[in-house]
Protein backbone atom coordinates (compact mmCIF):
# COMPACT_ATOMS: atom_id res chain seq x y z
CA UNK A 1 0.00 0.00 0.00
CA UNK A 2 2.76 2.39 -0.73
CA UNK A 3 1.05 4.03 -3.80
CA UNK A 4 2.35 7.52 -4.24
CA UNK A 5 -0.01 10.49 -3.25
CA UNK A 6 -1.84 12.19 -5.80
CA UNK A 7 -4.12 14.57 -5.20
CA UNK A 8 -6.57 14.97 -8.12
CA UNK A 9 -6.96 19.06 -7.36
CA UNK A 10 -3.13 19.08 -7.06
CA UNK A 11 -2.75 18.05 -10.82
CA UNK A 12 -1.97 22.23 -12.56
CA UNK A 13 -4.74 21.25 -15.25
CA UNK A 14 -7.27 21.25 -11.81
CA UNK A 15 -6.67 24.74 -11.52
CA UNK A 16 -6.66 25.06 -15.20
CA UNK A 17 -9.82 23.46 -15.45
CA UNK A 18 -11.15 25.60 -12.84
CA UNK A 19 -10.67 28.94 -14.64
CA UNK A 20 -12.02 27.47 -17.76
CA UNK A 21 -15.13 26.66 -15.76
CA UNK A 22 -15.64 30.08 -14.67
CA UNK A 23 -15.10 30.89 -18.01
CA UNK A 24 -17.32 29.00 -19.64
CA UNK A 25 -20.35 28.96 -17.21
CA UNK A 26 -22.17 31.88 -18.55
CA UNK A 27 -22.25 30.60 -21.89
CA UNK A 28 -25.28 28.77 -22.83
CA UNK A 29 -25.82 25.67 -25.22
CA UNK A 30 -27.73 27.47 -27.09
CA UNK A 31 -25.00 29.96 -28.43
CA UNK A 32 -22.70 27.26 -28.42
CA UNK A 33 -24.65 25.54 -30.99
CA UNK A 34 -25.56 29.32 -32.28
CA UNK A 35 -21.72 29.76 -33.13
CA UNK A 36 -20.83 27.00 -34.40
CA UNK A 37 -22.83 25.26 -37.36
CA UNK A 38 -20.60 22.01 -37.33
CA UNK A 39 -20.79 21.18 -33.38
CA UNK A 40 -23.16 18.39 -33.85
CA UNK A 41 -20.90 16.75 -36.11
CA UNK A 42 -17.99 17.20 -34.16
CA UNK A 43 -18.23 16.36 -30.50
CA UNK A 44 -19.02 12.74 -31.75
CA UNK A 45 -16.87 9.75 -30.97
CA UNK A 46 -17.86 6.55 -32.47
CA UNK A 47 -16.00 3.32 -31.64
CA UNK A 48 -16.72 -0.93 -31.79
CA UNK A 49 -20.02 0.38 -33.55
CA UNK A 50 -21.07 2.99 -30.74
CA UNK A 51 -21.67 6.20 -31.39
CA UNK A 52 -20.96 8.95 -28.52
CA UNK A 53 -22.51 12.39 -29.13
CA UNK A 54 -21.48 14.90 -26.62
CA UNK A 55 -22.45 18.05 -28.23
CA UNK A 56 -25.12 18.86 -26.05
CA UNK A 57 -22.07 18.93 -22.99
CA UNK A 58 -21.21 22.18 -21.74
CA UNK A 59 -17.75 22.74 -23.46
CA UNK A 60 -15.85 23.80 -25.79
CA UNK A 61 -12.84 22.16 -27.72
CA UNK A 62 -10.69 24.30 -25.20
CA UNK A 63 -12.54 22.55 -22.51
CA UNK A 64 -11.95 19.05 -24.29
CA UNK A 65 -8.25 19.54 -24.52
CA UNK A 66 -8.06 20.26 -21.07
CA UNK A 67 -10.10 17.40 -19.67
CA UNK A 68 -7.81 14.99 -21.84
CA UNK A 69 -4.98 16.45 -20.85
CA UNK A 70 -6.57 15.59 -17.28
CA UNK A 71 -6.76 12.19 -18.09
CA UNK A 72 -2.76 12.17 -19.27
CA UNK A 73 -1.49 13.83 -16.17
CA UNK A 74 -3.42 11.53 -13.77
CA UNK A 75 -1.49 8.73 -15.34
CA UNK A 76 -4.95 7.05 -16.26
CA UNK A 77 -2.94 5.25 -19.18
CA UNK A 78 -0.27 3.90 -16.82
CA UNK A 79 -3.12 2.58 -14.34
CA UNK A 80 -4.64 1.46 -17.02
CA UNK A 81 -1.36 -0.70 -18.66
CA UNK A 82 -0.96 -2.18 -14.81
CA UNK A 83 -4.81 -3.40 -14.81
CA UNK A 84 -4.04 -4.82 -17.64
CA UNK A 85 -1.11 -6.38 -16.75
CA UNK A 86 -2.26 -8.19 -13.27
CA UNK A 87 -0.47 -5.36 -11.27
CA UNK A 88 -1.91 -6.29 -7.64
CA UNK A 89 -4.11 -2.04 -8.20
CA UNK A 90 -6.38 -3.43 -5.48
CA UNK A 91 -4.41 -2.21 -3.45
CA UNK A 92 -5.89 -2.34 0.20
CA UNK A 93 -6.69 -6.26 -0.71
CA UNK A 94 -3.61 -6.95 -2.67
CA UNK A 95 -5.41 -8.53 -5.45
CA UNK A 96 -4.60 -7.93 -9.66
CA UNK A 97 -8.01 -5.97 -10.97
CA UNK A 98 -8.43 -8.79 -14.27
CA UNK A 99 -11.91 -9.26 -15.14
CA UNK A 100 -10.44 -8.15 -18.93
CA UNK A 101 -8.69 -11.92 -19.05
CA UNK A 102 -12.39 -13.23 -18.72
CA UNK A 103 -13.53 -11.87 -22.00
CA UNK A 104 -9.69 -13.05 -23.23
CA UNK A 105 -9.46 -14.78 -26.48
CA UNK A 106 -7.47 -18.13 -26.14
CA UNK A 107 -4.51 -16.74 -27.36
CA UNK A 108 -5.21 -13.17 -25.22
CA UNK A 109 -2.11 -13.11 -22.72
CA UNK A 110 -3.33 -12.49 -19.26
CA UNK A 111 -1.62 -13.26 -15.56
CA UNK A 112 -1.68 -12.78 -11.84
CA UNK A 113 2.05 -13.49 -11.24
CA UNK A 114 2.56 -17.49 -12.04
CA UNK A 115 -1.65 -18.05 -13.05
CA UNK A 116 -2.08 -18.39 -16.32
CA UNK A 117 -5.83 -16.49 -16.31
CA UNK A 118 -6.58 -16.73 -19.68
CA UNK A 119 -6.05 -20.94 -19.70
CA UNK A 120 -7.94 -20.45 -16.01
CA UNK A 121 -10.71 -18.63 -17.88
CA UNK A 122 -11.38 -20.76 -20.81
CA UNK A 123 -11.37 -24.06 -18.74
CA UNK A 124 -14.43 -22.66 -16.82
CA UNK A 125 -16.17 -21.27 -19.77
CA UNK A 126 -15.91 -24.47 -21.91
CA UNK A 127 -17.14 -26.44 -18.51
CA UNK A 128 -20.32 -24.13 -18.37
CA UNK A 129 -20.50 -24.78 -22.57
CA UNK A 130 -20.64 -28.15 -21.87
CA UNK A 131 -23.33 -27.80 -18.92
CA UNK A 132 -25.49 -25.29 -20.42
CA UNK A 133 -25.57 -27.57 -23.70
CA UNK A 134 -26.68 -30.55 -22.20
CA UNK A 135 -29.19 -28.74 -19.86
CA UNK A 136 -30.69 -27.53 -22.81
CA UNK A 137 -30.73 -30.85 -24.78
CA UNK A 138 -32.14 -31.99 -21.50
CA UNK A 139 -28.84 -34.57 -20.71
CA UNK A 140 -28.56 -33.16 -17.48
CA UNK A 141 -31.77 -33.13 -15.47
CA UNK A 142 -33.38 -33.15 -12.30
CA UNK A 143 -34.28 -35.61 -9.80
CA UNK A 144 -36.99 -37.86 -10.60
CA UNK A 145 -37.90 -36.16 -13.92
CA UNK A 146 -38.32 -37.18 -17.51
CA UNK A 147 -38.29 -34.31 -19.35
CA UNK A 148 -35.43 -31.47 -19.36
CA UNK A 149 -35.16 -27.99 -16.98
CA UNK A 150 -37.97 -25.74 -17.23
CA UNK A 151 -36.63 -23.65 -14.96
CA UNK A 152 -33.66 -21.83 -13.56
CA UNK A 153 -33.76 -20.06 -10.02
CA UNK A 154 -30.88 -17.79 -9.82
CA UNK A 155 -29.88 -17.18 -5.58
CA UNK A 156 -28.03 -14.68 -5.23
CA UNK A 157 -27.16 -10.69 -4.70
CA UNK A 158 -25.04 -7.16 -5.76
CA UNK A 159 -22.59 -8.39 -8.28
CA UNK A 160 -23.81 -12.20 -8.16
CA UNK A 161 -27.91 -10.82 -9.56
CA UNK A 162 -27.75 -7.36 -10.67
CA UNK A 163 -26.16 -8.24 -14.32
CA UNK A 164 -28.04 -11.48 -14.53
CA UNK A 165 -30.97 -10.14 -14.09
CA UNK A 166 -30.05 -6.72 -16.57
CA UNK A 167 -28.68 -9.40 -19.20
CA UNK A 168 -31.75 -11.74 -19.40
CA UNK A 169 -33.99 -8.61 -19.28
CA UNK A 170 -31.86 -6.77 -22.20
CA UNK A 171 -31.32 -9.71 -24.53
CA UNK A 172 -34.90 -11.12 -23.56
CA UNK A 173 -35.54 -11.58 -27.18
CA UNK A 174 -32.37 -13.82 -27.47
CA UNK A 175 -33.95 -16.47 -24.91
CA UNK A 176 -33.54 -19.69 -25.00
CA UNK A 177 -36.76 -21.92 -26.05
CA UNK A 178 -38.16 -23.86 -23.33
CA UNK A 179 -36.61 -22.58 -20.33
CA UNK A 180 -37.35 -19.74 -17.86
CA UNK A 181 -34.87 -17.90 -15.90
CA UNK A 182 -36.10 -16.27 -12.22
CA UNK A 183 -33.93 -14.35 -9.90
CA UNK A 184 -34.11 -14.28 -6.48
CA UNK A 185 -31.94 -11.90 -4.53
CA UNK A 186 -33.81 -10.32 -1.07
CA UNK A 187 -33.67 -11.83 2.23
CA UNK A 188 -37.42 -11.11 2.63
CA UNK A 189 -38.47 -14.09 1.52
CA UNK A 190 -41.09 -13.06 -1.20
CA UNK A 191 -38.99 -13.41 -4.42
CA UNK A 192 -38.67 -17.04 -3.45
CA UNK A 193 -42.38 -17.72 -2.01
CA UNK A 194 -43.15 -16.28 -5.50
CA UNK A 195 -40.88 -18.23 -7.52
CA UNK A 196 -41.66 -21.51 -5.33
CA UNK A 197 -45.12 -21.03 -6.18
CA UNK A 198 -44.73 -21.02 -9.47
CA UNK A 199 -42.17 -23.69 -10.32
CA UNK A 200 -42.08 -27.76 -10.22
CA UNK A 201 -39.54 -28.93 -7.96
CA UNK A 202 -38.29 -31.94 -10.54
CA UNK A 203 -37.70 -29.94 -13.41
CA UNK A 204 -36.45 -26.71 -11.49
CA UNK A 205 -32.76 -26.09 -11.31
CA UNK A 206 -31.51 -23.62 -8.62
CA UNK A 207 -28.44 -22.20 -8.93
CA UNK A 208 -26.58 -20.54 -5.95
CA UNK A 209 -24.05 -18.11 -7.43
CA UNK A 210 -21.97 -16.31 -4.08
CA UNK A 211 -18.20 -15.02 -4.84
CA UNK A 212 -18.23 -15.64 -0.76
CA UNK A 213 -20.89 -18.05 -0.24
CA UNK A 214 -20.87 -16.35 3.02
CA UNK A 215 -23.72 -13.73 1.92
CA UNK A 216 -26.25 -13.88 4.82
CA UNK A 217 -29.20 -13.00 1.98
CA UNK A 218 -27.93 -15.62 -0.62
CA UNK A 219 -27.46 -18.02 1.96
CA UNK A 220 -30.85 -17.92 3.67
CA UNK A 221 -32.48 -18.14 0.69
CA UNK A 222 -30.75 -20.97 -0.69
CA UNK A 223 -31.17 -22.84 2.24
CA UNK A 224 -34.93 -22.30 2.78
CA UNK A 225 -34.91 -23.54 -1.01
CA UNK A 226 -32.62 -26.59 -0.65
CA UNK A 227 -35.33 -27.66 2.61
CA UNK A 228 -38.16 -26.50 0.02
CA UNK A 229 -36.95 -29.55 -2.55
CA UNK A 230 -35.90 -31.99 0.08
CA UNK A 231 -39.26 -31.53 1.74
CA UNK A 232 -40.93 -32.77 -1.43
CA UNK A 233 -38.15 -34.69 -3.42
CA UNK A 234 -35.71 -36.06 -0.79
CA UNK A 235 -32.25 -35.22 0.31
CA UNK A 236 -31.04 -36.94 -2.82
CA UNK A 237 -32.57 -34.51 -5.16
CA UNK A 238 -29.94 -31.72 -3.86
CA UNK A 239 -27.29 -32.91 -5.62
CA UNK A 240 -29.06 -32.99 -8.90
CA UNK A 241 -31.04 -29.50 -8.65
CA UNK A 242 -28.48 -27.02 -7.18
CA UNK A 243 -25.88 -25.92 -9.23
CA UNK A 244 -23.41 -23.11 -7.97
CA UNK A 245 -20.79 -20.44 -8.68
CA UNK A 246 -18.11 -19.59 -5.84
CA UNK A 247 -14.71 -18.90 -5.34
CA UNK A 248 -15.27 -20.73 -1.60
CA UNK A 249 -14.96 -24.72 -2.44
CA UNK A 250 -15.73 -26.03 1.17
CA UNK A 251 -19.11 -24.39 1.66
CA UNK A 252 -19.96 -25.80 -1.52
CA UNK A 253 -18.95 -29.13 -0.25
CA UNK A 254 -20.48 -28.55 2.52
CA UNK A 255 -23.85 -27.20 1.05
CA UNK A 256 -23.44 -30.80 -0.98
CA UNK A 257 -23.15 -29.19 -4.62
CA UNK A 258 -22.28 -32.19 -6.68
CA UNK A 259 -18.68 -31.52 -7.91
CA UNK A 260 -19.66 -31.61 -11.73
CA UNK A 261 -22.42 -28.55 -11.21
CA UNK A 262 -19.83 -25.91 -9.57
CA UNK A 263 -18.25 -23.37 -11.30
CA UNK A 264 -15.70 -21.43 -9.92
CA UNK A 265 -13.71 -17.97 -10.95
CA UNK A 266 -10.99 -16.03 -8.70
CA UNK A 267 -10.52 -13.42 -5.88
CA UNK A 268 -9.18 -11.44 -8.83
CA UNK A 269 -12.86 -10.66 -10.23
CA UNK A 270 -14.85 -7.84 -8.54
CA UNK A 271 -18.11 -9.07 -7.87
CA UNK A 272 -19.78 -6.05 -9.58
CA UNK A 273 -17.07 -6.93 -12.75
CA UNK A 274 -18.06 -10.37 -12.46
CA UNK A 275 -21.17 -10.83 -14.87
CA UNK A 276 -18.48 -12.45 -18.01
CA UNK A 277 -17.33 -15.20 -15.56
CA UNK A 278 -19.13 -18.18 -14.22
CA UNK A 279 -21.37 -15.68 -12.58
CA UNK A 280 -23.39 -15.19 -15.72
CA UNK A 281 -24.24 -18.85 -15.44
CA UNK A 282 -28.18 -18.57 -15.19
CA UNK A 283 -27.39 -15.91 -18.15
CA UNK A 284 -25.79 -18.09 -20.23
CA UNK A 285 -28.92 -21.19 -19.17
CA UNK A 286 -31.14 -18.28 -20.01
CA UNK A 287 -29.84 -17.01 -23.28
CA UNK A 288 -27.42 -19.87 -24.42
CA UNK A 289 -23.93 -20.50 -24.80
CA UNK A 290 -23.54 -18.70 -28.66
CA UNK A 291 -25.07 -15.36 -27.16
CA UNK A 292 -23.39 -15.40 -24.05
CA UNK A 293 -19.45 -15.77 -26.08
CA UNK A 294 -20.95 -13.35 -28.02
CA UNK A 295 -21.72 -10.85 -24.88
CA UNK A 296 -17.76 -11.54 -24.11
CA UNK A 297 -16.48 -11.02 -27.61
CA UNK A 298 -18.36 -7.49 -27.40
CA UNK A 299 -16.26 -6.93 -24.10
CA UNK A 300 -13.12 -7.68 -25.42
CA UNK A 301 -13.60 -5.45 -28.14
CA UNK A 302 -14.39 -2.72 -26.16
CA UNK A 303 -11.37 -3.29 -23.85
CA UNK A 304 -9.52 -3.02 -27.30
CA UNK A 305 -10.67 0.39 -27.98
CA UNK A 306 -10.15 1.62 -24.41
CA UNK A 307 -6.78 0.14 -24.47
CA UNK A 308 -5.83 1.86 -28.27
CA UNK A 309 -7.61 4.68 -28.65
CA UNK A 310 -6.14 8.10 -27.95
CA UNK A 311 -7.69 9.77 -24.89
CA UNK A 312 -9.84 12.31 -27.10
CA UNK A 313 -11.52 9.62 -29.14
CA UNK A 314 -11.69 7.26 -26.23
CA UNK A 315 -15.41 6.12 -25.26
CA UNK A 316 -14.63 5.29 -22.23
CA UNK A 317 -12.45 8.42 -21.31
CA UNK A 318 -14.51 10.65 -22.60
CA UNK A 319 -17.38 9.24 -21.12
CA UNK A 320 -15.29 9.99 -17.78
CA UNK A 321 -14.48 13.05 -18.20
CA UNK A 322 -18.04 14.45 -18.78
CA UNK A 323 -18.73 13.11 -15.62
CA UNK A 324 -15.95 14.64 -13.81
CA UNK A 325 -16.68 17.80 -15.26
CA UNK A 326 -20.49 17.90 -14.22
CA UNK A 327 -19.84 16.45 -10.76
CA UNK A 328 -16.39 17.73 -9.59
CA UNK A 329 -16.61 21.45 -11.40
CA UNK A 330 -20.48 22.15 -12.29
CA UNK A 331 -20.88 20.53 -8.63
CA UNK A 332 -24.12 18.19 -10.40
CA UNK A 333 -24.33 15.57 -7.25
CA UNK A 334 -26.36 13.12 -9.59
CA UNK A 335 -26.43 11.16 -12.61
CA UNK A 336 -29.74 10.04 -14.62
CA UNK A 337 -29.58 6.85 -17.06
CA UNK A 338 -32.02 6.85 -19.37
CA UNK A 339 -32.55 3.86 -21.83
CA UNK A 340 -35.24 4.14 -24.71
CA UNK A 341 -35.48 0.65 -24.93
CA UNK A 342 -37.68 -0.82 -21.89
CA UNK A 343 -34.77 -4.16 -22.32
CA UNK A 344 -32.39 -2.24 -20.80
CA UNK A 345 -34.75 -1.23 -17.96
CA UNK A 346 -32.37 -2.88 -15.49
CA UNK A 347 -29.46 -0.98 -16.99
CA UNK A 348 -29.83 1.57 -14.31
CA UNK A 349 -29.28 -0.34 -11.44
CA UNK A 350 -26.67 -2.57 -12.75
CA UNK A 351 -24.45 0.80 -13.46
CA UNK A 352 -25.36 2.00 -9.87
CA UNK A 353 -23.81 -0.78 -8.41
CA UNK A 354 -20.99 -0.58 -10.57
CA UNK A 355 -20.18 3.14 -10.01
CA UNK A 356 -21.79 3.40 -6.90
CA UNK A 357 -19.91 0.65 -5.02
CA UNK A 358 -16.75 1.13 -6.86
CA UNK A 359 -15.88 5.20 -6.25
CA UNK A 360 -18.33 6.18 -3.75
CA UNK A 361 -14.87 6.41 -1.53
CA UNK A 362 -13.83 9.29 0.10
CA UNK A 363 -9.97 8.17 0.53
CA UNK A 364 -7.33 7.72 -1.90
CA UNK A 365 -5.33 4.91 -2.21
CA UNK A 366 -2.99 6.46 0.26
CA UNK A 367 -5.78 6.88 3.03
CA UNK A 368 -5.00 10.28 2.60
CA UNK A 369 -8.94 12.11 2.12
CA UNK A 370 -9.79 12.73 -1.55
CA UNK A 371 -10.45 16.21 -1.23
CA UNK A 372 -13.17 16.40 -4.65
CA UNK A 373 -16.63 15.37 -5.09
CA UNK A 374 -16.65 11.49 -5.69
CA UNK A 375 -19.00 9.03 -6.57
CA UNK A 376 -21.72 10.13 -8.87
CA UNK A 377 -24.80 9.01 -8.12
CA UNK A 378 -26.45 7.09 -10.70
CA UNK A 379 -30.03 6.48 -11.04
CA UNK A 380 -32.43 5.90 -13.97
CA UNK A 381 -35.47 4.19 -15.43
CA UNK A 382 -36.56 3.34 -19.10
CA UNK A 383 -36.89 6.77 -21.01
CA UNK A 384 -40.45 6.96 -21.71
CA UNK A 385 -41.53 5.92 -18.10
CA UNK A 386 -39.34 8.42 -16.74
CA UNK A 387 -40.64 10.95 -19.10
CA UNK A 388 -44.10 10.99 -17.38
CA UNK A 389 -42.35 10.13 -13.99
CA UNK A 390 -39.46 12.18 -12.57
CA UNK A 391 -38.36 14.46 -16.05
CA UNK A 392 -40.37 17.38 -14.16
CA UNK A 393 -37.44 17.97 -12.13
CA UNK A 394 -34.91 17.53 -14.64
CA UNK A 395 -36.23 20.53 -17.14
CA UNK A 396 -37.40 22.65 -14.54
CA UNK A 397 -35.92 21.55 -11.19
CA UNK A 398 -33.16 23.49 -9.03
CA UNK A 399 -30.75 20.85 -9.55
CA UNK A 400 -28.94 20.24 -12.79
CA UNK A 401 -28.78 16.22 -13.76
CA UNK A 402 -26.87 15.25 -16.51
CA UNK A 403 -27.96 12.64 -18.38
CA UNK A 404 -27.01 9.74 -20.78
CA UNK A 405 -29.86 8.76 -23.29
CA UNK A 406 -28.72 5.34 -24.49
CA UNK A 407 -30.77 3.94 -27.44
CA UNK A 408 -30.51 1.47 -30.59
CA UNK A 409 -31.42 2.35 -33.79
CA UNK A 410 -33.35 -0.72 -34.66
CA UNK A 411 -36.24 -1.49 -31.85
CA UNK A 412 -35.73 -4.51 -30.14
CA UNK A 413 -39.81 -6.15 -30.83
CA UNK A 414 -41.42 -6.74 -33.94
CA UNK A 415 -43.35 -3.12 -33.10
CA UNK A 416 -40.76 -0.90 -35.13
CA UNK A 417 -42.65 1.87 -35.50
CA UNK A 418 -43.55 2.30 -31.53
CA UNK A 419 -39.72 2.60 -31.62
CA UNK A 420 -39.66 5.02 -33.63
CA UNK A 421 -41.77 7.32 -31.42
CA UNK A 422 -39.56 6.32 -28.84
CA UNK A 423 -36.52 7.92 -30.23
CA UNK A 424 -38.27 11.21 -31.26
CA UNK A 425 -39.55 11.43 -27.82
CA UNK A 426 -36.12 11.22 -26.43
CA UNK A 427 -34.25 13.69 -29.45
CA UNK A 428 -36.87 15.71 -28.14
CA UNK A 429 -35.83 15.85 -24.47
CA UNK A 430 -32.64 16.11 -25.45
CA UNK A 431 -33.29 19.22 -27.14
CA UNK A 432 -35.58 20.57 -24.47
CA UNK A 433 -33.04 20.11 -22.25
CA UNK A 434 -30.08 21.85 -23.95
CA UNK A 435 -32.14 24.46 -25.49
CA UNK A 436 -34.90 25.17 -22.51
CA UNK A 437 -37.82 27.87 -23.66
CA UNK A 438 -37.04 31.44 -23.19
CA UNK A 439 -39.83 33.82 -21.24
CA UNK A 440 -40.37 35.35 -25.02
CA UNK A 441 -40.99 32.20 -26.24
CA UNK A 442 -43.22 31.28 -23.52
CA UNK A 443 -44.84 34.58 -23.93
CA UNK A 444 -45.22 34.37 -28.25
CA UNK A 445 -46.33 31.01 -27.54
CA UNK A 446 -49.63 32.36 -25.16
CA UNK A 447 -50.31 34.92 -27.40
CA UNK A 448 -50.55 33.24 -30.07
CA UNK A 449 -53.19 31.10 -28.34
CA UNK A 450 -55.15 34.05 -27.46
CA UNK A 451 -55.01 34.64 -24.01
CA UNK A 452 -55.06 37.95 -22.42
CA UNK A 453 -51.89 39.86 -21.03
CA UNK A 454 -52.76 39.26 -17.38
CA UNK A 455 -53.22 35.23 -17.43
CA UNK A 456 -50.13 35.45 -19.86
CA UNK A 457 -47.79 37.27 -16.66
CA UNK A 458 -49.47 34.77 -14.59
CA UNK A 459 -48.34 31.90 -16.47
CA UNK A 460 -44.84 32.61 -18.14
CA UNK A 461 -42.39 31.82 -15.17
CA UNK A 462 -44.43 28.43 -15.02
CA UNK A 463 -43.75 27.51 -17.97
CA UNK A 464 -40.08 28.56 -18.77
CA UNK A 465 -37.16 25.86 -19.12
CA UNK A 466 -34.07 26.89 -18.31
CA UNK A 467 -32.35 24.85 -20.46
CA UNK A 468 -28.26 24.33 -20.96
CA UNK A 469 -29.32 21.16 -18.66
CA UNK A 470 -26.05 18.56 -20.52
CA UNK A 471 -26.83 15.19 -21.39
CA UNK A 472 -25.27 12.99 -24.09
CA UNK A 473 -26.77 10.31 -26.66
CA UNK A 474 -25.40 6.90 -26.60
CA UNK A 475 -26.25 5.21 -30.24
CA UNK A 476 -25.59 1.85 -31.55
CA UNK A 477 -26.93 -0.35 -34.03
CA UNK A 478 -29.65 -2.64 -32.47
CA UNK A 479 -29.23 -4.16 -28.67
CA UNK A 480 -27.73 -7.64 -29.12
CA UNK A 481 -25.51 -9.90 -27.23
CA UNK A 482 -22.21 -8.36 -28.67
CA UNK A 483 -23.55 -4.77 -28.02
CA UNK A 484 -24.40 -5.71 -24.90
CA UNK A 485 -21.18 -6.36 -23.94
CA UNK A 486 -19.99 -3.44 -25.34
CA UNK A 487 -22.10 -1.09 -23.49
CA UNK A 488 -21.48 -3.21 -20.33
CA UNK A 489 -17.46 -2.77 -20.44
CA UNK A 490 -17.97 1.01 -21.81
CA UNK A 491 -18.91 1.49 -18.34
CA UNK A 492 -16.65 -0.10 -16.65
CA UNK A 493 -14.10 1.60 -18.28
CA UNK A 494 -15.38 4.99 -17.44
CA UNK A 495 -15.70 3.81 -14.09
CA UNK A 496 -12.01 2.98 -14.22
CA UNK A 497 -10.65 6.23 -15.44
CA UNK A 498 -13.39 8.24 -12.98
CA UNK A 499 -11.30 6.12 -10.31
CA UNK A 500 -8.25 6.85 -11.84
CA UNK A 501 -8.37 10.34 -11.86
CA UNK A 502 -10.09 10.60 -8.14
CA UNK A 503 -7.08 8.46 -7.60
CA UNK A 504 -9.59 5.82 -6.00
CA UNK A 505 -9.25 2.05 -5.50
CA UNK A 506 -12.21 1.69 -7.46
CA UNK A 507 -11.95 -2.16 -6.93
CA UNK A 508 -12.90 -2.37 -2.88
CA UNK A 509 -16.07 -2.13 -1.03
CA UNK A 510 -15.23 -1.74 2.69
CA UNK A 511 -18.21 0.24 3.05
CA UNK A 512 -20.35 -2.58 2.81
CA UNK A 513 -19.40 -4.68 5.58
CA UNK A 514 -19.85 -2.44 8.61
CA UNK A 515 -23.62 -2.89 7.90
CA UNK A 516 -23.34 -6.64 7.57
CA UNK A 517 -21.39 -7.09 10.79
CA UNK A 518 -24.04 -5.45 13.04
CA UNK A 519 -26.48 -7.05 11.32
CA UNK A 520 -24.51 -10.60 12.20
CA UNK A 521 -24.37 -9.02 15.57
CA UNK A 522 -27.60 -8.55 16.09
CA UNK A 523 -28.81 -11.90 14.55
CA UNK A 524 -26.41 -13.59 16.78
CA UNK A 525 -28.49 -11.57 19.94
CA UNK A 526 -25.02 -9.66 20.68
O1 LIG B 1 -22.73 -5.86 -1.13
C1 LIG B 1 -21.41 -6.22 -1.06
C2 LIG B 1 -21.06 -7.36 -1.94
O2 LIG B 1 -19.87 -7.85 -1.46
C3 LIG B 1 -20.96 -7.00 -3.41
O3 LIG B 1 -19.74 -6.43 -3.73
C4 LIG B 1 -21.18 -8.32 -4.05
O4 LIG B 1 -21.46 -8.20 -5.41
C5 LIG B 1 -22.32 -8.84 -3.22
O5 LIG B 1 -22.03 -8.40 -1.91
C6 LIG B 1 -22.53 -10.33 -3.25
O6 LIG B 1 -21.41 -11.02 -2.77
P1 LIG B 1 -21.23 -12.58 -2.99
O7 LIG B 1 -21.14 -12.84 -4.45
O8 LIG B 1 -19.96 -12.94 -2.27
O9 LIG B 1 -22.41 -13.28 -2.39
Amino acid sequence: MNDESRPAARLPVWQALKTHKRKIAPVNLRTLFASDPGRADAFVAEAAGIRLDYSRQRVTAQTMRLLTRLAVEAGVEDLRSRMFAGEHINNTEDRAVLHVALRAGRRDRYRDGKQNCTADVHAVLDAMSRFVDAVHAGKIRGHGSRGPFTDVVNIGIGGSDLGIEMGLKALHHHRQAGIRVHTISNIDGTQLADVLDEVDPRTTLFVICSKTFTTQETLSNAHAARQWLADQLGEAAVGRNFAAVSTNHAAMDAFGIHPDYRFGFWDWVGGRYSIWSAVGLSLALGIGMNNFRAFLKGGRAMDRHFLSAPPDSNLPMLLALLAIWNNDFFGAETQAVLPYDARLGRFPAFLQQMHMESNGKRVRRDGKAVGVPTGTIIWGEAGNNAQHSFYQLLHQGTRVVPADFIAPDQGSSRFQDQHRLGLINMEAQARALAFGQTAEEVRADLAARGLANPRIRALTPHKIHPGNRPSSLIRFRRLDPETLGKLVALYEHKVFVEGAVWDLNSFDQWGVELGKKLAKEMEAGG
